[in-house]
């Protein structure tokens, strides 16, 4: 049982509270920030009446946005300032900024991050700032953001405010084709990667590679087939449109592994210097709509899928298999698209059936095969160019090597080359016949299998991709 005392108490406390409810609803009524008060100067009204636009930005188009948005602000008598508000300000949008009933934001500094703009540059670009600027006669306020993931933002944005609805929707027009116009990524060699928060991915610049058409040994005629495919088509746009042929190509190269499927593909990107690629390895040809949106976005473009028979029937985003997700992205780029897709793999017979249940992707397929005795004979005198070893010795270890790839065949020499460097000498013809012994003994399958060399290779293909990848970064 309650006591009277007790009640009055019970009483006291509640009117206690209800009075403060209604004083703190008074304090948290929002008001203008000294921020608000300067956009409002700006754009000679009340910013809080204002609505704010919002324009989403893949975080890896954040320098193209930043690039784009001084161009513009220097045609616009700009000016860049930044936001007060401690980490709350990575939280709140443009419009609270303006208006707020707890953090009276205003002009402070400006948050910069640096961004690669190529494989080994870089630039200071805005991450959180507001730009004030005339737009087509009209003013315009914006909040420039990189993707904050920690604060639970996952792509880069710009907020727009305008009194004028048109010149804002021009604005924004004018900011997407400036972005196309001088994005950093046209011509780039990129790859993608997860972002550290893993939902998305980002791309990423990768040097370019310098490989000869010199370098590759092939039967007569294969790089030739698929230089003419990738390459030639592209050179004779113009007459291919006119004739009303499209330009849009697939191109699957496979055979076993160690064979030059990869080499290839490094020497089709250094033969086409001015061309946007991105190059996705196993797990990450996942993210083969963003690479196709690149291409088409920056042609000519080059999409390259290596390794695809390791994750072709994998599920991600979608119901249906990888493979699917990746003939898809290929079907949806415009056959005027002047964009290659090339996939490599070491199992054709995983992608076969898929392929042949929608036809008119692929319209190329090449195979890569393993070396016969006169491509042994070219890969031996190729890697032992610059060695002291006799025409008959490599001649020799090109008849004794049969079934083994060009990986194999730089492995031999490299081999040699240590053994006579562990015996404090010149390497000699003993050196190569002795390693080659040594590789062709049964104990060392699993090395040859590594190595690429035979059908028992296919059992061993290694299974994320990262191995098998390791040409790109090896340069
Ligand atoms: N046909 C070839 N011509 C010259 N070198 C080769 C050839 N095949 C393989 N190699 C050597 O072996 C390495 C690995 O070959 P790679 O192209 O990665 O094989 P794949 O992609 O077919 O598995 C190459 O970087 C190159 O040094
Ligand atoms: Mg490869």
């Amino acid at each position: 049982m309650l006591s009277d005392d007790d009640r009055d108490l019970m009483r006291a406390v509640s009117d206690y509270l209800r009075r403060v409810n209604e004083l703190t609803a008074q304090d948290a009524r929002p008001s203008r920030t000294p921020l608000g008060d300067l956009l409002s100067e700006h754009l000679a009204t009340d910013a809080a009446q204002v609505s704010v636009v919002q324009e989403l930005i893949a975080d890896h188009r954040l320098v193209d946005a930043d690039i784009a948005l001084e161009a513009l602000a220097a045609d616009g008598d700009g000016r860049l300032i930044g936001v007060t508000g401690g980490d709350q300000r990575h939280h709140q949008g443009l419009a609270e900024f303006v208006t707020n009933s707890h953090v009276r934001y205003a002009p402070g500094p400006v948050d910069y991050a640096e961004r690669a703009t190529g494989p080994s540059s870089s630039k200071r670009v805005v991450s959180l700032g507001i730009r004030l600027l005339q737009f087509d006669g009209s003013p315009i306020a914006l909040a420039q953001r990189a993707a904050a993931p920690q604060f639970g933002r996952q792509t880069a944005m710009v907020e727009v405010m305008g009194t004028d609805p048109d010149a804002v929707t021009r604005f924004l027009e004018a900011l997407r084709r400036t972005m196309v116009e001088r994005s950093v990524l046209r011509g780039q060699v990129l790859s993608f990667q997860p972002t550290e928060y893993g939902r998305d991915a980002g791309a990423t610049f990768v040097a370019r590679p310098s490989v000869a058409a010199d370098d590759i040994v092939l039967p007569d005629g294969v790089l030739d087939e698929i230089v003419q495919h990738v390459i030639t088509i592209g050179t004779h746009r113009a007459a291919l449109q006119r004739a009303e042929q499209h330009l849009k190509r697939g191109v699957l190269l496979y055979g076993p592994p160690g064979t030059g499927k990869t080499l290839t593909v490094r020497h089709l990107l250094s033969a086409t210097p001015d061309a946007t690629a991105v190059v996705l390895t196993g797990s990450s040809i996942r993210f083969v709509s963003a690479a196709a949106e690149i291409a088409r976005t920056f042609q000519p473009a080059i999409v390259v899928l290596e390794d695809i028979d390791l994750v072709a029937m994998e599920r991600h985003a979608s119901p249906q298999p990888l493979l699917f997700e990746v003939l898809d992205a290929l079907d949806g780029l415009d056959g005027d698209a002047d964009v290659a897709f090339i996939m490599t793999t070491n199992r054709v017979e995983v992608l076969e059936r898929a392929l042949a249940e929608r036809p008119g992707r692929v319209d190329l397929a090449v195979e890569v095969p393993l070396p016969a005795l006169p491509e042994r004979r070219r890969l031996f005198r190729r890697y032992a160019h610059n060695l002291p070893y006799s025409d008959d010795a490599l001649d020799a270890a090109a008849q004794r090597s049969e079934g083994t790839t060009g990986s194999f065949a730089k492995e031999l020499i490299r081999r040699s080359v240590l053994r006579a460097a562990k015996a404090e000498r010149t390497p000699g013809d003993d050196d190569l016949t002795a390693e080659l012994t040594r590789l062709m003994d049964s104990r060392e399958q699993l090395t040859r299998t590594m190595l690429g060399s035979g059908t028992e290779a296919r059992a061993h293909t290694p299974p994320d991709g990262h191995v098998a990848g390791f040409g790109w970064s090896a340069g």
